[in-house]
């Protein structure tokens, strides 16, 4: 039987903000608390869920104070539920159409909750960065979650909803066929200086531990290869100088490239759209970042090898990050003061050429911005893409399935709501 966004909406609440407690899901909870007048009829139906009672409360208290709205503090429900207790996980999911996942690292407790999602009609979205993961769940659990027409929809975070979106939008304002984009983040603090919290820092540890698993897990979907159409997309050295950010840059380690490849793949396969070529790269900075980035790279590396190694990585994050990672995360000031900038640069054909004859003739230049990347833009991107779930369930699609962002909300109005919220999309 499918289960549709439209048919399982009288479940008690709409959205059930998993993981509420976590460094990242008190801001998500907030977010959900802004916008709630942005919900089916202006009234969203949400409740906070966690395996500690006293720390959700804590939780809703703080979002009372922080916006000013102490209906929070008792208005809004909350759900014991925990990884390790399938049945709690189970009775989560039957009270929500949308479980906004927000319990990390993915690889340690991600699956449970896919599987309860789609074993109980939830639709699922997350904000993981971990390739291994969502590439696994969209192998396991593709098909079962299309027959229960339940959507997973991972990376719906700052990775990799700037990135995917981007290229998608970069696609969109290109008058003709684009073939390929490259991508340069870069990520601005204020005086206050920024970093992130250790959650995502655990999460890179055990990933980058673990990455050669990744390579066997992609022969298992014995995908053909994507068609090249233009020219073969270059591949920039390890570091190098960027003429586009002017300043260097390496290729970026996150699941973008993941993220945007699968969505290409969807959309060649699905709507018989060309793909996309894609490139992602990070700038660095000055030369003083560079030697920081390589001595500490260097040390991640050798210790991540070991279990040794990787505890102390995990015991000690601001030291062996130069404090670009913190167990206590940022503060709401360096968040304020925080912003990032994707820049798209992306070439095909103009209109009427014909892209299987000579070189693309034509470019294009794009950028997506926005504030603080991890625990401002994230929770805005998490919660819109939800407010799309529920809002256009017909621009999803056609089959439930596990998706990425790009995959799933190709179609609906997801880059224009986030344009409203100060994830902003321009061309160039
Ligand atoms: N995509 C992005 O750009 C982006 C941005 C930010 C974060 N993230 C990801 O989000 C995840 C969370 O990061 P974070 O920094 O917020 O981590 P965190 O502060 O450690 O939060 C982890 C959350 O998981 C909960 N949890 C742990 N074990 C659980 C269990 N057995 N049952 C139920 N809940 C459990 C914790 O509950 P307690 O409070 O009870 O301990 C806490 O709420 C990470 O994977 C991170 O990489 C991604």
């Amino acid at each position: 039987m499918m289960v549709s966004v439209e048919t399982n909406w009288n479940r008690p609440y709409h959205i059930v903000v998993f993981g509420a407690s976590g460094f990242t899901g008190q801001f998500v909870v907030e977010e959900v608390a802004r916008t709630a007048c942005e919900g089916p009829n202006g009234n969203l139906h949400w409740a906070v869920a966690g395996r500690s009672k006293q720390k959700l409360d804590k939780v809703l208290e703080q979002a009372a104070a922080a916006l000013g709205r102490p209906e929070l503090r008792t208005g809004i429900d909350t759900i014991i539920a925990d990884v390790g207790e399938p049945d709690s996980l189970a009775a989560m999911c039957k009270q929500a159409v949308i479980v906004l996942n927000c319990v990390g690292p993915y690889r340690f407790y991600g699956e449970p909750v896919v599987k309860a999602c789609v074993e109980n009609g939830a639709h699922c979205i997350d904000i993981c960065g971990e390739p291994q993961f969502l590439e696994g769940m969209q192998l396991n659990y593709h098909s079962q979650a299309a027959e229960k027409g339940v959507y997973i929809v991972g990376s719906c975070g700052f990775d990799s909803i700037p990135a995917d979106m981007g290229v998608l939008y970069t696609r969109d304002q290109f008058r003709g066929t684009l073939t390929a984009v490259e991508s340069f983040l870069t990520a601005s603090s204020g005086p206050e200086g920024g970093c992130i919290h250790d959650g995502t820092w655990q999460s890179a540890i055990y990933g980058f531990a673990d990455s050669g698993k990744l390579k066997s897990l992609r022969r298992k979907f014995n995908h053909k290869p994507l068609p090249t159409v233009g020219s073969k997309i270059k591949r920039r050295g390890a570091l190098f100088y960027s003429n586009e950010i002017q300043q260097y840059a390496l290729p970026f380690m996150g699941a973008d490239p993941s993220v945007v490849k699968r969505t290409q793949r969807f959309l060649a396969e699905e709507y018989q759209q060309t793909p996309v070529q894609y490139g992602a790269y990070a700038g660095v900075g000055g030369l003083c970042n560079i030697v920081k980035m390589i001595f500490a790279g260097m040390m991640f590396w050798f210790l991540v090898k070991f279990s040794f190694g990787r505890n102390l990585l995990i015991k000690f994050p601001e030291f062996f990050s130069f404090g670009f990672f913190s167990k206590a995360g940022p503060t709401r000031k360096q968040m304020e003061g925080s912003s990032f900038q994707f820049a798209f640069y992306g070439e095909g054909y103009t209109e009427g050429q014909d892209p299987s004859q000579g070189k693309p003739n034509g470019k294009i230049r794009t950028l997506v911005q926005g504030p603080e990347a991890g625990y401002v833009a994230t929770p805005i991107a998490m919660v819109q893409a939800a407010l799309t779930m529920l809002g256009e369930p017909k621009s999803l699609p056609r089959e439930g399935g596990v998706y990425t962002p790009g995959a799933a909300f190709a179609r609906t109005t997801l880059i224009d709501r986030l344009n409203k919220h100060g994830i902003q999309f321009s061309v160039l």
